[in-house]
């Protein structure tokens, strides 16, 4: 069973405060470039793995998608999902993807925004995507970078510049990761980028496109708290192909 931090009251309260659930995808510097890598969406029928708020999902019919199946683990999630959306294309359900089974050949796009790296198992995980989808959908994701993830967290050390670093601990090592944000003991996984795109092609997935993340010059000059993002990676989006 996952584990379900997005259910624990003070994960739940500061995750919420957080510009990207406050703002929506406005608040998401990475999502100019995420959404860059979609395929036109109009007419699909879409899944959203670990959809949170749900902000994907709406922006997904609200661009032409037929229908939308939003999925998360955590009932404080789906139940704001639920509250902020009128439109009855999207079924948000409740479901750990870690587990979760989805009809053959159901769907025609496939998504997902930081929600891998809390799964274990990634390798069934994609074979069953791979699984759900139709011949030529695509299949577009971000996680949590495997260098920001294995960077020493919350401290940095200072170069013989003064500038911040934060050291990558044993980054060859794979698996459970447990830190403390928001709440103590949240668990992910670390994997390394090989692996990620090699379970993806083993599943029968082309790689299209793979971008590590950074803001760009104006989105730090309007925003200097995303500076720090410039010293590592810290999401890996990827597109992908059936
Ligand atoms: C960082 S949030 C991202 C939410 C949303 N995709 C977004 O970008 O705003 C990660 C989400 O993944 C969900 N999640 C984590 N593990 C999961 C699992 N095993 N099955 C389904 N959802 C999961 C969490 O409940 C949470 O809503």
């Amino acid at each position: 069973m996952a584990q379900n931090i997005y259910d624990n009251l003070d994960f739940f309260s500061g995750y919420s405060q957080l510009p990207r659930q406050v703002h929506g995808l406005a608040g998401a510097p990475e999502w100019p470039t995420l959404r860059a890598m979609f395929p036109h969406v109009a007419g699909k029928r879409a899944v959203d793995l670990g959809c949170g708020f749900g902000w994907v999902s709406r922006w997904l019919v609200e661009n032409g998608a037929k229908t939308v199946l939003g999925v998360d683990l955590s009932e404080n999630m789906i139940s704001r999902a639920r509250e902020v959306t009128t439109d009855t294309a999207i079924d948000y359900r409740i479901a750990d993807i870690e587990t979760i089974e989805l009809p053959e050949a159901a769907f025609d796009f496939a998504f997902s925004s930081l929600t891998f790296h809390y799964v274990r198992d990634f390798d069934r995980l994609a074979r069953m995507i791979h699984r759900s989808l139709t011949t030529g959908s695509h299949f577009v994701f971000s996680i949590e970078h495997p260098i920001f993830m294995a960077a020493t967290r919350p401290h940095w050390i200072e170069d013989e510049d003064g500038r911040k670093t934060w050291p990558v601990n044993r980054y060859a090592i794979e698996g459970e990761r447990r830190t403390d944000w928001f709440a103590k003991g949240v668990v992910k996984y670390h994997r390394k980028i090989g692996t990620t795109l090699n379970v993806l092609m083993r599943a029968g997935f082309n790689i299209e496109a793979v971008d590590e993340f950074a803001p760009s010059v104006e989105q730090v000059r309007e925003n200097p708290a995303l500076e720090d993002e410039l010293e590592r990676p810290m999401m890996l989006l990827v597109s992908s192909s059936r």
